[in-house]
């Protein structure tokens, strides 16, 4: 399994198989197969996986210590950068197809619509997120400073799950199964932190000793 993890060719499979939604969304155009709602399609579609790929990214952290599969890191990255993707194929229908461009009713969304709102807070947590994603970027902010900014992307998650449940009427299974996942996650991140804590905590003090 660790052969398997390490390899580039594992990475390169899944950096492929992370474009099969977006060809799923497309395929269908190039086709001319019959779409009843075409922006609906795209919407959802890329709304869809753009939420998907946030929970993968974030089970990455937890699945690799309980595995004990520290390789998974290498896919983090890709897979929080492939969120954004299709966060900014979301947003882009959005403005494009939607709005036409037209920034003052986008604004008035923004404002007027919690769904929209949230929704916007979300994808603009994770812009600052997909520039500093970089290894010079880590460099140059610091690991401690670097962690603490990626961790907005538990908000962000957090904005998203929001967005999906405001929108929907009645079919609440999907959205809150999200919120019960996000959740747990969040409760594992607390967890492995208050446990880590004591570590930090003497490590603090035995440097202010010195
Ligand atoms: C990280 C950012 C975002 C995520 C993860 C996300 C996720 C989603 C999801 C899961 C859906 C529902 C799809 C379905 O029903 O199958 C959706 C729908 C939608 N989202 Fe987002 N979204 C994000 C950002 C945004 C932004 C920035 C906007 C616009 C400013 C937006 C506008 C919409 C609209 C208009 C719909 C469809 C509403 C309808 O069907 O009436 N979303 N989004």
């Amino acid at each position: 399994m660790h052969i398997f993890l390490a390899s580039k060719w594992t990475k390169a499979a899944l950096f492929l198989l992370c474009l099969g939604p977006l060809a799923a969304i497309v395929l269908p155009f190039l086709t001319h197969a019959i779409i009843p709602d075409p922006l609906q399609f795209i919407q959802h579609g890329t709304g869809d996986w753009a939420l998907r790929f946030l929970v993968i990214t974030l089970t990455i952290t937890p699945l690799r210590q309980i595995l004990h599969l520290p390789e998974l890191i290498r896919f983090r990255r890709m897979l929080g950068l492939y969120a954004f993707l299709y966060a900014c194929l979301h947003f882009t229908t959005y403005l494009v197809f939607d709005k036409i461009f037209d920034l003052h009713e986008i604004w008035k969304d923004v404002y007027k619509r919690p769904f929209i709102t949230m929704g916007f807070l979300a994808f603009t947590l994770l812009i600052p997120l997909a520039i500093t994603s970089t290894a010079g970027w880590i460099r140059r902010l610091g690991g401690r400073r670097w962690r603490i900014l990626h961790r907005a992307i538990y908000i962000s998650a957090v904005c998203a799950v929001i967005h999906y449940y405001w929108l929907v009427k009645s079919a609440v299974i999907r959205p809150v199964t999200y919120a019960a996942i996000v959740g747990v996650l969040l409760l594992w991140r607390l967890g492995d932190w208050l446990a880590k804590r004591p570590r930090n905590d003497s490590r603090v003090q035995q440097r202010l000793a010195q």
